[in-house]
């Protein structure tokens, strides 16, 4: 299990980055597909309830290779940390395959949930350099996240989304690539945001209403 997992990480760092040579010296040399084996330990102690231990594991590889990951997170094999310094992954997260990190992306919480307070990372997603991405929702399969964006809410599949605070700019249809259905979901997503954003401003401008009239 370990080593076929060992093998999915090796495959996917050759898969997504164009400066690993050959397998050889990706397994010697890529923090993030050593920070994925040492969190593979440090989880099998965590469902075996030796949780002290998980957590030394854990510590000993953000030692080493500058990638924070909770013991009890869940990360399937196959998704790709690249560059590793700075990458904390909380708790509650979950990953799938296919995923690449980059450096500085924080899968976290906002502070005020319990619970699944991290989010979960569908397959194939890319989390650029400095991506925060903080609660508990679900960034869909495909989805990009944009260098240095904070992502509050959730993100449907294959949508690009940038800034502070994470706003959609793009939705993919992978399957045709039509640039017309592209344009459609789009349009689609945005018109969503749009009504949510009116219905908070006409609630917020009834409950003032209400306050003038006491
Ligand atoms: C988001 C990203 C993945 C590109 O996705 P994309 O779907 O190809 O999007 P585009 O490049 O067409 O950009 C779409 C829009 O978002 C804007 N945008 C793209 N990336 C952005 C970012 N990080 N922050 C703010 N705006 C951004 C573009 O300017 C463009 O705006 P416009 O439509 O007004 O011109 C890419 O821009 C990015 O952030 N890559 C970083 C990868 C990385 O971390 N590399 C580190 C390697 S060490």
């Amino acid at each position: 299990m370990f080593f076929k997992s060992l093998r999915e990480d090796i495959k996917a760092a050759k898969a997504n980055d164009p400066a690993a040579r050959n397998s050889f010296e990706v397994l010697l040399t890529y923090s993030g597909v050593h920070a994925l084996s040492w969190h593979r330990v440090a989880h099998f102690f965590y469902k075996i309830k030796l949780k002290l231990i998980a957590r030394i594991l854990s510590q000993t590889a953000r030692f080493f290779t500058g990638v924070e990951i909770h013991p009890a997170a869940k990360i399937e094999a196959g998704v790709f940390i690249d560059h590793g310094s700075g990458v904390v992954i909380g708790e509650t997260a979950e990953v799938h395959k296919g995923t690449v990190i980059y450096q500085g992306v924080t899968l976290g919480g906002t502070g005020k949930e319990h619970g699944k307070r991290h989010p979960t990372i569908m397959e194939n997603v890319t989390l650029s350099a400095g991506a925060k991405v903080l609660g508990g929702f679900t960034v869909g399969k495909g989805a990009k996240i944009g260098a240095g964006a904070v992502v509050l809410k959730e993100v449907p599949p294959y949508a690009t989304v940038v800034g502070v605070p994470g706003r959609i700019v793009r939705i993919r249809t992978p399957e045709t690539e039509d640039p017309v259905k592209s344009g459609m979901t789009a349009a689609l997503a945005l018109s969503h945001e749009a009504k949510e954003q009116l219905a908070k401003e006409l609630a917020s401008e009834a409950e003032a209403k209400r306050n003038e009239k006491k």
